[in-house]
């Protein structure tokens, strides 16, 4: 197959959800389709259950699922789809937000019962700001919920998205009696029976016809002929250019669990998803198509084997053909590295390969050279940007708690702060040394790998802080940022990459500080 030909047929793409919205079973029942596992329970979920926080084995065991389910790949009518795995809990938020900078496009599920949630909210929002193309699957269509049009509102309005329903519901819950696919004008009468391969679609191209009150009864096909009316005043029409660029998502109803409303939402997937989209680098736009190979690291996993201290490094192609044996320049490092055996991902097993393409994701065996945001090029020095940090929510000192393992515990940190599980900060003052995490979960994560990875020890110190914002001095030589400094000394730190972080104890501090230093910008972010 040609080259761009191999372009053209991928597709890749997160899910994301409110835990327990149906992300896992949609997941499987796409891979089912594509015929990439044989049956149902085959992809588990690795959703950290409430109560497991001090449960370091069923961690551990998450982050086994959790290596086995970062990317599955299957085919799919002469497609290659990518999903890349978000993790749905909120103290893994930056996990997730930095998997979304090597997806093309995303699909949302919402529970039809609880509507929009939390975490949904933050996702899109996310994507939002990215453009990223988005698709909404509404889950659970057989249980009672909300009315469809209050629950396009509600997604209008919660997450600031325009909508188009593609399909629409005919009942609900124990009304359910299917869904008319206004994308392929046919009506799918729902069963309630899993197991059933294929569903039974029924082609109703004049929803006029009395076929239709034959099918679903009078009362629901008059309903669906209101519904459908008003749906059409109220909700613009399908614009291909409008989705691709993010103004636009398209809406499915459906049951994952059911396996309804799955097929259709998949078909128009890869009828209207985005094949993989040009990048922007430090120096320029890179396109898929260019022939010199280029990626980015958005995820490091350390190895689950705790004497092989070896990580794998995903990283997403961007342009150009990924070879295996073949010299590319990292170029932080300015360094070439050869990798001997890439893995590439299908359903839920890796398999080494020779090539891959742009939109395919490798996983790179690494003792020790990548960094999350590292880019990989054959020579060309550009960087790709776009996975900043965020500033954390939580702030421990951490203390050595064997100082016969202090040489261990610096390579721990160190590494783990490489993986991006916490960020890093130490005291201008004292040097002391602060982690912060988006969640608390992440405090033990850290202390329970230290020992069982690196051998050795460490305890927390609590520490006030409200805020981490990154300091951009604009002039670095004038008066008032060297009385900022003077000021702030206390709470001034440097990140890892030696930018500077000053520690606000409070939101007064922080507005305070801002009012009287003008000339200085606090960013919450670590890439402006
Ligand atoms: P997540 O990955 O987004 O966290 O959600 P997951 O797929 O694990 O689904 C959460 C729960 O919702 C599961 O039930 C799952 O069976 C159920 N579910 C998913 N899709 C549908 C649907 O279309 N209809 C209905 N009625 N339920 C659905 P659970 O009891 O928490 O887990 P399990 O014991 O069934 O695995």
């Amino acid at each position: 197959m040609k080259f761009v030909d191999e372009i053209k047929r991928r597709r890749t793409f997160g899910v994301i959800a409110h835990p327990d919205a149906g992300k896992t079973t949609l997941t499987e029942k796409l891979l089912l389709f594509g015929g990439a596992i044989q049956e149902a329970g085959a992809v588990k979920s690795n959703k950290i259950k409430k109560g497991a926080t001090s449960d370091f084995m069923e961690i551990e065991r998450q982050r086994g699922i959790s290596v086995a389910t970062s990317v599955l790949a299957f085919e799919y009518n002469g497609n290659k789809i990518n999903i890349l795995d978000t993790p749905g809990h909120k103290d893994f938020a930056e996990d997730t937000f930095r998997t979304l900078t090597a997806v093309d496009s995303v699909i949302v599920v919402v529970d039809v019962a609880k509507g929009v949630e939390e975490q949904t909210e933050k996702l899109v929002e996310v994507c939002r700001m990215r453009n990223i193309p988005m698709i909404v699957f509404i889950n659970k269509m057989d249980r009672e919920g909300k009315d469809a049009f209050e629950l396009l509102d509600e997604i209008e309005q919660k997450l600031n998205l325009t909508v188009t329903p593609l399909s629409f519901p005919i009942g609900m819950g124990y009304d359910f009696k299917g869904i008319y696919n206004i994308w392929e004008h046919n009506i799918n009468l729902f069963t309630g029976d899993p197991r059933r391969d294929i569903e039974e679609t029924v082609e109703i191209s004049d929803l006029s016809s009395s076929e239709l009150d034959q099918l679903v009864g009078e009362k629901a096909a008059n309903n669906l002929r209101d519904e459908l009316e008003l749906a059409q005043g109220v909700y613009p029409e399908f614009d291909l250019e409008a989705y691709r660029a993010g103004r636009l998502q398209p809406v499915f109803f459906g049951s994952a669990l059911n396996n309804f409303g799955v097929r259709e939402l998949l078909d128009c997937f890869v009828e209207i998803a985005p094949t993989p989209t040009p990048k922007q680098s430090d120096v320029r736009v890179v396109h898929p198509e260019e022939k010199e190979f280029t990626g980015f690291v958005f995820k490091i996993h350390a190895n689950m084997d705790p004497k092989h201290r070896d990580r794998l490094a995903f990283v997403k192609i961007v342009s150009g053909k990924f070879e295996r044996n073949t010299p590319y320049l990292h170029v932080r490092l300015k360094k070439n590295l050869k990798f001997s055996s890439p893995n590439a991902f299908f359903a839920e097993k890796k398999e080494i390969v020779d090539t891959s393409y742009p939109g395919d994701i490798v996983g790179l065996h690494d003792t020790g050279n990548f960094k999350i945001g590292d880019t990989l090029t054959q020579g060309e020095e550009l960087r790709y940007r776009g996975i900043p940090s965020f500033s954390p929510e939580h702030f421990r000192y951490i203390n050595n708690a064997d100082p016969m393992k202090s040489k261990q515990l610096e390579k721990g940190i160190d590494q783990l702060m490489d993986e991006g599980v916490a960020q890093l900060f130490k005291l201008e003052l004292n040097g002391r040394k602060v982690i912060g995490t988006v969640g608390a979960l992440q405090y033990e994560v850290i202390q329970y790998r230290l020992e069982h990875e690196y051998g050795a020890k460490c305890t927390y110190e609590n520490l006030n802080v409200h805020k981490a914002c990154w300091v951009d001095p604009q002039d670095p030589k004038n008066e008032e940022f060297k009385d900022f400094k003077q000021v702030k000394a206390r709470y001034l730190a440097k990140d890892k990459k030696g930018q500077l972080v000053f520690l606000a104890d409070s939101a007064f501090s922080l507005q305070m500080a801002q009012q009287k230093y003008p000339s200085i910008k606090f960013h919450f972010t670590s890439e402006w």
